[in-house]
Order: structure tokens, then C-alpha cells, then sequence
């Protein structure tokens, strides 16, 4: 679905109001919607004497052709009451610009994008950064743009934090608010990072939690499974993504035999937090009941593990096998979702599990449910960060869907490098 970013601007009447009514306007448009601060400018291009701007930017995934969103934003400012036939750059209620989509789109007349402008215009920069500063525009991001702007004596300043236009539609995730999470507002979206750019690069998109998953034995190590990951590794990764993630909650999992006692299983889970984990998380239910308890018992949250364990590879003989499917698998899995939630669990992670009994223990229990091959009925998703993006192309699972062709991209790139330093020299 595509995302697009919008610049809403107002210099007549009650301009917040406008812009307020634009951004609930626009909610209604798609699945989700998220505003930068809102920052008062000096209007540029306008005629003298013309009241200063409120300007903002807002991201919005729907849908929508660029072409039906170019029309819903002309209808936007004449309901806010924006005449048609005007003096060119009058004060006006409410501007509404389409910047960038990543939809495909050929220009017309009628509409350009990205915005032609949008990369020399700091009343546009400034929000645009505060939202998505990585996204490239004619070639740089939008970070770069914003710093080669020459030394500005145009007033900007914020007027509105970046929750005005109503209760944010992806709160910033406290662990603590899990319960609530669960009973309303949106699944929770779980991606796995394993260094700084990715976790910065994640959160900064909204993502609500990031786990140092122990798949970076697989996907960064390139380690054939799960089993040859040590404390070490992950407290290595661990804190480099605790650098980058700002707002998301890290989960930090505890590897293969980081657990066989409740004493080491406490004082492992204390170095992860130690290294910047927000929470832990460990594979198993009743066979883990012990450590579960003493690791809740020190005060550090834990999330669950749950279905299909790959750090128990060998048990399993060597294959990674769908769980749930008889009713003695879906009672297991009921009695390990039971004890983690009796022991106090705040969330568990449910992996390769018949979508039906992930959905009835998503039912069933107080904690939410992290589904990851599980179906969509659990209160959240969780994916492998390569798998998204495209980024380990050796393997995907079946069950993921992948955004994005980082390998492509990377191996490409390497290409015109190095065909062209070859070339210097022939
Ligand atoms: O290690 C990991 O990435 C995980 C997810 C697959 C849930 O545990």
C-alpha cells in the first residue's frame, strides 16, 4: 500500500483548527496517519504584509492513486474554504501539497512528484525531517537537504508537538501499556534489528517494538540456526540497537543454554538489560517455569516463546515443523501460554502454530500474542528484519512477505562500483 508524505499550511483564520480538521480529514483516508510538530513560518513567496503560516507535514498510508489524493486534498481546501479563483499566494485557510509517494506515478501536468520544490523550502524540510528524515529526495535524504540550507533568517518555530492532531495513531509503546494495546488500538508491529542503522531506521518508521532476536545467528552471523548464538553476540547487538531506538522498546532474547538454571537465567537476563533491553525473552512455557518465574521475580519483564522453539533444533531432529496440529500439540501450547501468564508474562511470541490455536489463545489470554507464521489472529505481528526487506536471499520462510529487495539493491550497487574503479585503471 503506498505511503505518502503532505505538506498542510495555513496563514488565514483559525489555522491550527485548519490544520487539525485536514489531518482528521485525511485519517479517515487511509490505515494510518502520523504528524510532525507543527511549526509557525514566515511566508515566503507572498505578498507583503502576509500573516505568518502554521505549516506541518503528515505521512499517510492508503490506497489511494496519487491522483484520487490529489483530488481529495483540492476538496480539503475548499471545505476549508479556499476559493477557487484567488490572487496568486493570498492568505489562504488551508494548502494542501502532496510531496512524495512511493506509489508509482507518472507526472502530469496537474501534479509533480516529489514535489518540485519541497528539497529548497525549509518550512517543508523541517517537518518532513522530524517525520521521515531518510527519505531521498532528487538524490539526497531530506536530512542532507535540510542541513545544505543556507543559514535562514525566515522565524520557525514550534507551536504544536507532534501528538496536535489528536491521540497519536501509533502510540509510542510502553511495555506498560500492553493490556491496554490488547483490548483496543492498533496490532502491535514487532520487527527484529541487530545493529544501529537498522534499529534507528526502524524506529524512527514507528514500529512499535524492535527484538535482538537470535536469528542474527542465521541472517548477520551466518550461522546454519539458532543453537551456536552465546551471550557474547547478543550483548554485542543488543547494544548497538539500544543506541538507535529512541522510542520503541528493545527486547533482547536470550540464546541457547543462557537459561539451564534459574540463578543463570536471571543473571543473563540482567546483562541484556544491563546492555539496553527494555525486556527479555526466552523459548518454552512449562518446561521453562522455573526460569520464567525467577526472571519475573527480579523485576525484569519477560515476553514468552512459544509453538515452534528453534533453539530446539536437535529435539525436534533437525527440523523446524509446524506446531498445534493434533489436539495434544494445541493443549501444549494452551498449558505454555497458561503458565507464562500466571507467572506474569507481559507478552508472548507465537511461532509456526496453526492459525486456529493461535487465535484461541489469543482469546483466551490476558498477555498479547506475537504471531509469526501463526496467521493474523493473534494481537500483533512479528517479522525477521531480512525477511522484510529482502535482505538474506538464501532463505525466506513461506510465510513472509517481503517489502522491499535490499540484496538487489546492495549487489547492484557493488557492481557499478566496482566495474567503475576497474574502469579508472583499464
Ligand atoms: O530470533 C528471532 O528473530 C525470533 C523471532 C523469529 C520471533 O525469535
Amino acid at each position: 500500500m503506498p505511503v505518502y508524505h503532505l505538506a498542510l499550511g495555513s496563514n488565514q483564520g483559525d489555522r491550527l483548527a485548519h490544520l487539525r480538521q485536514a489531518a482528521a480529514q485525511l485519517r479517515q483516508l487511509g490505515l494510518a496517519l502520523q504528524a510532525a510538530p507543527v511549526y509557525e513560518t514566515a511566508p515566503v513567496d507572498c505578498p507583503d504584509g502576509s500573516p505568518a503560516f502554521l505549516n506541518t507535514v503528515v505521512r499517510l498510508t492508503t490506497p489511494l492513486e496519487p491522483t484520487e489524493l490529489h483530488r481529495e486534498c483540492l476538496r480539503l481546501e475548499s471545505a476549508a474554504g479556499r476559493p477557487e479563483v484567488r490572487a496568486k499566494n493570498a492568505p489562504r485557510p488551508l494548502d494542501v501539497d502532496l510531496l512524495h509517494t512511493t506509489a508509482p506515478f507518472d507526472n502530469t501536468e496537474a501534479l509533480e512528484l516529489p514535489h518540485p520544490r519541497l528539497h529548497i523550502r525549509r518550512f517543508v524540510l523541517q517537518p518532513l525531517s522530524d517525520l521521515s528524515p531518510q527519505l531521498v529526495i532528487a538524490g539526497k535524504s531530506v536530512l542532507s537537504h535540510l542541513g545544505a540550507l543556507a543559514d535562514d533568517p525566515t522565524a520557525i518555530r514550534v507551536v504544536a508537538d507532534s501528538t496536535w492532531p489528536g491521540p497519536p495513531h501509533y502510540p509510542i509503546l510502553s511495555l506498560s501499556d500492553l493490556p491496554e494495546r490488547k483490548l483496543s488500538g492498533p496490532l502491535l508491529s514487532v520487527l527484529t534489528a541487530y545493529d544501529y542503522p537498522a534499529a534507528r531506521l526502524l524506529d524512527e518508521a514507528g514500529v512499535d517494538m524492535l527484538l535482538v532476536g537470535d536469528s542474527l545467528g542465521m541472517v548477520v552471523l551466518g550461522l546454519p540456526d539458532t543453537t551456536q548464538v552465546t551471550m557474547e553476540h547478543m550483548l554485542h547487538h543488543v547494544e548497538a540497537v539500544a543506541r538507535g531506538a529512541k522510542r520503541a522498546p528493545v527486547i533482547a532474547d536470550l540464546p541457547y543454554h543462557s537459561y539451564l538454571t534459574p540463578e543463570q537465567a536471571v543473571a543473563n537476563a540482567q546483562r541484556l538489560i544491563n546492555a539496553g533491553g527494555t525486556a527479555v525473552k526466552l523459548e518454552g512455557g512449562v518446561s521453562q517455569l522455573p526460569q520464567i518465574e525467577a526472571i519475573i521475580a527480579a523485576g525484569i519483564p519477560l515476553i514468552g516463546h512459544i509453538g515452534m522453539l528453534p533453539q530446539s533444533i536437535f529435539e525436534e531432529g533437525g527440523k523446524y515443523r509446524k506446531k498445534g496440529r493434533t489436539p495434544e500439540g494445541a493443549a501444549a501450547i494452551h498449558a505454555d501460554a497458561l503458565a507464562l501468564e500466571k507467572a506474569g508474562a507481559l507478552a508472548v511470541v507465537i511461532e509456526s502454530v496453526v492459525p486456529e490455536v493461535a487465535t484461541s489463545v489469543t482469546q483466551k489470554t490476558i498477555m498479547s500474542t506475537i504471531g509469526i507464521g501463526s496467521g493474523v489472529g493473534t494481537d500483533g505481528q512479528v517479522l525477521v528484519l531480512h525477511d522484510l526487506v529482502g535482505g538474506f536471499p538464501w532463505f525466506r520462510p513461506p510465510f513472509a512477505t517481503t517489502y522491499g529487495n535490499v540484496a538487489e539493491t546492495t549487489q547492484l550497487a557493488a557492481i557499478s562500483y566496482i566495474s567503475q574503479v576497474h574502469h579508472r585503471r583499464s
